[in-house]
């Protein structure tokens, strides 16, 4: 790692001297490349400017990742939407993750109780549930795409997770209308837009407004009924949760409040996504395939399955980069940053360091092996401190189970001899071609045991 320079400099960290809107033009084409290119240049600390010109600081170096991770949280304000815009317009303003303290730390507690250790085995046996039901409609001997068949599962377990019992028909039609919403937006002309002019580019839209309004009438009905009908105790979906903890503060929650935190829990992209680039890059890998495969049917603890979701999530982080605002002045790699920098630990750059992760573009879970540690500041897929992802566990647990599921009842191969590379969706980055493979149905051998846990 390149040593700090001795003296503080008020200026910030090098970066492009191209005009801000030639940034914001190849960050909107090429966010990736782009990235790579200035890391190659630049080094480990640099800055873009993309939006209004505002400096985003881009850090790779675990050791300033660690300072902003652990500063002082009303230090820090929430810098999400900065770095999506369409966060603002898709989560609500009272969104957890766009909220700065104290109210964002106030609504941290009040969900973390949902992604609690002991919720965990409930929730298990719900997500093998789900994915045996979904796996057993997908198509055989026909090229397919996997990851909408993923996001498919994954709006399954996190609206029984959200809103448990609720009336199938009106859980078909949220889901019906959160895929459309989500259809809408993924569009890669309006993403590239989106990326180009920020939110206002989507909030205008009224095509935008109609998919968004027919989600929040229908979670608002929703929560409007179980209002009426009260949370009984021993209910502890999300929902009940959240209820219960608003009213413990003595402040219950607005429907807009409701509105926001709900559409955040529902609007889980990254896991439909990483579990796409699972089967990406793992098929393209027969024995650590074969390897996987041989672990999940002996059902004999998940030390290579661990590894295998841990080195998806290094190689293919659905979302690159983190980002926090300064509300003072922060001292970092021998610059005084100043108050309203946009500081932004880079997933996906610090995740392809030779130097952390030796010959990085390779995938090969079996870094992860033999007890060798992902680094708290150095491994961070679901980013850090007071910020870090609530459900990092639930997404985990959600995509081994569905691996499991998958590697029981099937035997897939890729649709194509290449690899897919990375292109954007609504808030992250998902494989080009939508993981297409072919899956043959597999017959149970005698080395299949039944899962220990159902
Ligand atoms: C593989 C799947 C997932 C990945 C890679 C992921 C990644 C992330 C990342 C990078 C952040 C920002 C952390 C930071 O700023 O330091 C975040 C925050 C968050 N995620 Fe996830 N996430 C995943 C799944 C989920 C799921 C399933 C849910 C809910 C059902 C969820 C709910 C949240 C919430 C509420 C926050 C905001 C936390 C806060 O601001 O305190 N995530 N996630």
């Amino acid at each position: 790692m390149t040593p700090a320079p001795a003296a503080s400099k008020t200026k910030l960290p090098p970066g492009p001297r191209i005009p801000t809107t030639l940034q914001a033009a190849i960050w909107a084409l090429r966010p990736l490349e782009f990235m790579d290119r200035c890391e190659a240049r630049y080094g480990e600390i640099l800055t873009l400017r993309i939006r209004r010109g505002k400096p985003w600081v881009l850090l790779t170096n675990p050791e300033h990742v660690k300072l902003v991770f652990t500063r002082a949280s009303e230090l820090m304000g929430a810098g999400a939407g900065e770095a999506n815009p369409l966060l603002e317009p898709l989560l609500g303003p009272r969104s957890v993750m766009l909220l700065d303290e104290p109210e964002h730390m106030g609504d941290r507690k009040r969900l973390l109780p949902s992604f609690h250790g002991g919720r965990m085995k409930d929730y298990g046996a719900m997500m093998s549930e789900i994915a045996r039901e979904k796996v057993a409609t997908w198509p055989t001997g026909e090229p397919f795409e996997l990851w909408p068949r993923m996001q498919a599962i994954s709006m399954e377990v996190v609206m029984r997770s959200v809103f448990d019992g609720i009336d199938p028909e009106r859980g078909a039609l949220l889901r019906e209308r959160i895929a459309e919403l989500t259809n809408w937006i993924n569009r890669p002309r309006r993403l590239a837009m989106l990326a180009a002019f920020g939110s206002r580019s989507i909030t205008a839209n009224s095509g935008f407004r109609q998919a968004m309004g027919k989600v929040e009438s229908v979670v608002l009905d929703e929560v409007r009924e179980r209002r009426a009908r009260g949370v009984a105790p021993e209910q502890e979906d999300i929902f009940s949760l959240l209820e219960r903890g608003h009213a413990e503060s003595g402040q219950p929650a607005s429907e807009q409040k409701m509105r926001d935190e709900l559409v955040t829990m529902l609007s889980d992209g990254p896991t439909a996504t990483s579990l796409a680039w699972v089967f990406e890059r793992l098929l393209r890998y027969p024995p650590k395939l074969a390897r996987l495969r041989e672990e999940v049917l002996r059902d004999e603890g998940d030390e290579y399955l661990d590894a295998v979701v841990k080195e998806t999530l290094r190689l293919c982080p659905a979302v690159p980069l983190v980002m926090r605002r300064l509300v003072t002045p922060m001292e970092l790699g021998g610059y005084t940053l100043p108050a309203d920098t946009i500081v932004a630990p880079c997933i996906y750059l610090m995740h392809r360091r030779a130097d952390i992760y030796p010959q990085p573009l390779e995938f090969r879970p079996e870094r992860f092996l033999g007890g060798a540690d992902a680094g708290a500041y150095s491994w961070i897929p679901f980013g850090g401190g007071v910020r870090r992802c609530v459900a990092a566990s639930f997404a985990q647990l959600e995509i081994k189970r569905v691996i499991a599921v998958v590697l029981r009842e099937l035997e897939l191969r890729p649709a194509q001899a290449g690899s897919e590379g990375a292109a954007r969706s609504s808030v992250s980055f998902a494989p080009g071609g939508g993981a297409r493979v072919i899956a043959t149905r597999r017959t149970p051998g005698p080395a299949d045991r039944q899962p220990l846990a159902a």
